[in-house]
């Protein structure tokens, strides 16, 4: 089942076959077809006409920006020095709007690079635009419907190849190196953290410097939960501290009672238990479109906006669970890939930590990748392909060797190894519904390692440097700032937990 809003069309010219782009022989389980969709029902595609725009070079530059000891590192680029890596030639445009006019359609530009373009168009007009056969699919668990195709083409000409990038993951378990309290390990409050990875509680040197917390799904946190969390578990700081909101595809933050989630709750909580004096930013995005359902549009969405700030937020944690994916499990390989390789690797040439959790059933997330099954064939690809494949080809097999294995389950070889790092995910407590509970999952993982990351990105602007942008370069040349169970890398834990005062001490000398 294949999302017509999410379609990448690589397009250059408008003569020639049709060919295939994707295709599935039935829908994901979980769907079922209930009929064709009406054919005045409308959609609105997001089409990323990328043929001939600089890629490699933008991946390039990430490589090198991004790699302490690199004569570039930490030279970020302007938003208008990274737009000109992605924008599309004038062939590649005319090419689409050539397309798009022979079946009376035109687009609008979504991005300030004009490389995703927007076309609105009715189910019919779709069908012939892409020899498609859009149908109507309900979710057997909650009744929902979404507009969807098995398969869909393109003029045969205007085909590329496209590959997929990933960044840093997190996931379950830690290893408690400090002295903690005997209470912590069932219920993890933000003392508890910073007494077992060292993080600093005096409030950070003010900088300018932001971090953000994505919710999706018009999920929010509730404010008056977030003030009892503070006044419980950080007496030490303002009560009234509290997150500032941008909303994008008008993502909610309405404090409803009825309407605060666990992540934003857990996300929030923690980000502002645990990076003291930072502003934190909530970025709710919402669906952006009528599909109530639709997660895709969100992640377009969500990077977009970021890439279109003269000064993104230095630190974005993306948590995610997977009772969200479920109903999408059709994110495809190329939607990830061009998600992935286009967009966060812009964030990554802009200088932005982005840290995405691993999911809590093994790596559902479609950012990250091997391990969830259900997954399997929405991932593919290369994750950071060419470009970072020789740090995960080196750890993977050094893992490989010592356990003596050459087809390692739970992941797939051939792919990117997961996790990089990880961080506990298991009962934090948090306020929800003025009553305290303890939740677990790697949404907790993430916003440790982020908060963390958060404070060192402070520390560095603060000290007149740049932020640390794109992190796996520097944690895969710097193994030992992460406590680990075992030897090198392994596919639980990856490099195993961060310690603040080791990556303190990197980031002061690069
Ligand atoms: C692509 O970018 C790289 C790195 O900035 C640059 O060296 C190269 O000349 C660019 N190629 C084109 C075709 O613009
Ligand atoms: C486009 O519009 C013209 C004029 O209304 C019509 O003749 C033609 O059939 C349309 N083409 C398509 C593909 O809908
Ligand atoms: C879905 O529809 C079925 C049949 O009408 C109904 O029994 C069930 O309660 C519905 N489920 C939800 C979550 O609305
Ligand atoms: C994708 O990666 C493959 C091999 O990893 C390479 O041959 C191909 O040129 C890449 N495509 C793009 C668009 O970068
Ligand atoms: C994650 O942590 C929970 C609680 O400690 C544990 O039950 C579970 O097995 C862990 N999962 C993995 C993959 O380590
Ligand atoms: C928080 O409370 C203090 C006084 O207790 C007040 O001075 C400050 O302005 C408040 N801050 C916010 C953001 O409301
Ligand atoms: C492993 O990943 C490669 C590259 O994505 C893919 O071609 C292959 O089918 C995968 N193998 C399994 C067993 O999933």
């Amino acid at each position: 089942m294949l999302k017509a809003l999410s379609l990448l069309l690589l397009v250059g010219t408008t003569r020639g076959e049709f060919t295939v782009l994707e295709r599935r022989d039935s829908p994901p389980s979980g769907f079922s077809r209930v009929g064709p969709s009406p054919s005045d029902t409308v959609l609105n595609l997001r089409l990323a006409a990328l043929t001939q725009n600089n890629i490699s070079g933008l991946h390039d530059t990430v490589y090198e920006v991004s790699t302490p000891g690199n004569s570039r590192y930490s030279q970020y680029l302007s938003k208008e020095k990274v737009e000109a890596f992605v924008a599309p030639s004038k062939e590649t445009l005319n090419g689409v709007n050539a397309w798009l006019k022979t079946n009376n359609l035109t687009s609008s530009p979504i991005t300030a690079a004009g490389d995703w373009i927007a076309v609105s168009l009715t189910v019919s007009q779709a069908n012939a635009l892409l020899a498609a056969g859009f149908s109507t699919f309900q979710n057997t668990e909650s009744n929902q419907t979404v507009h969807r195709t098995l398969s869909y083409s393109i003029p045969a000409a205007l085909r590329t190849g496209i590959n997929m990038t990933k960044l840093s993951t997190v996931t379950n378990r830690s290893s408690p190196t400090t002295s903690i309290s005997s209470d912590c390990p069932d219920n993890w409050t933000p003392t508890c953290i910073q007494a077992l990875y060292g993080v600093p509680s005096t409030p950070a040197t003010p900088a300018a410097n932001a971090f953000g917390v994505c919710g999706f799904n018009n999920e929010f946190a509730d404010e008056k939960d977030l003030t009892a969390f503070l006044e419980t578990y950080r007496p030490d700081i303002a009560s009234n501290t509290t997150f500032s909101l941008i909303s994008i595809d008008d993502g909610i933050n309405n404090q409803l009672p009825s309407g605060a989630e666990e992540n934003p709750t857990i996300g929030l909580q923690y980000a502002l238990g645990l990076a003291t004096g930072i502003p934190v930013a909530f970025i709710s995005t919402g669906t952006g479109s009528t599909d109530s359902i639709d997660v895709f549009t969100a992640f377009l969405d969500e990077p977009n906006y970021l890439l279109s700030l003269a000064q993104p937020p230095q630190t974005v944690v993306q948590t995610f669970d997977s009772v969200g994916f479920k109903f999408e499990s059709s994110f495809t390989p190329q939607l990830a890939e061009s998600i992935c390789h286009l967009l966060y690797a812009q964030l990554a040439a802009r200088g932005v930590s982005y840290i995405v959790n691993g999911g809590d059933f093994g790596a559902c997330n479609p950012f990250s990748s091997t391990g969830c099954r259900a997954w399997d064939v929405a991932i593919g690809g290369h994750l950071w392909g060419r470009l970072f494949q020789h740090f995960y080809d080196k750890v993977v097999s050094e893992y490989l060797n010592a356990i003596d294995a050459t087809d390692a389950s739970p992941f797939n070889i051939s792919r990117r190894a997961v996790p990089d790092i990880s961080a506990l995910a298991h009962s934090p407590l948090i306020f929800q519904g003025q009553t305290v509970s303890g939740q677990s999952g790697t949404v907790f993982s993430a916003t440790i390692f982020a908060s963390m990351i958060a404070l060192l990105n402070n520390e560095r602007i603060a000290a007149g440097k740049s932020s640390l942008g794109f992190l796996n370069p520097l944690i895969y040349q710097n193994p030992g700032a992460f406590n680990d169970f075992a030897t090198g890398w392994d596919p639980v834990t990856g490099f195993g937990s961060p310690s603040y005062a080791k990556l303190r001490e990197i980031c002061q000398k690069i």
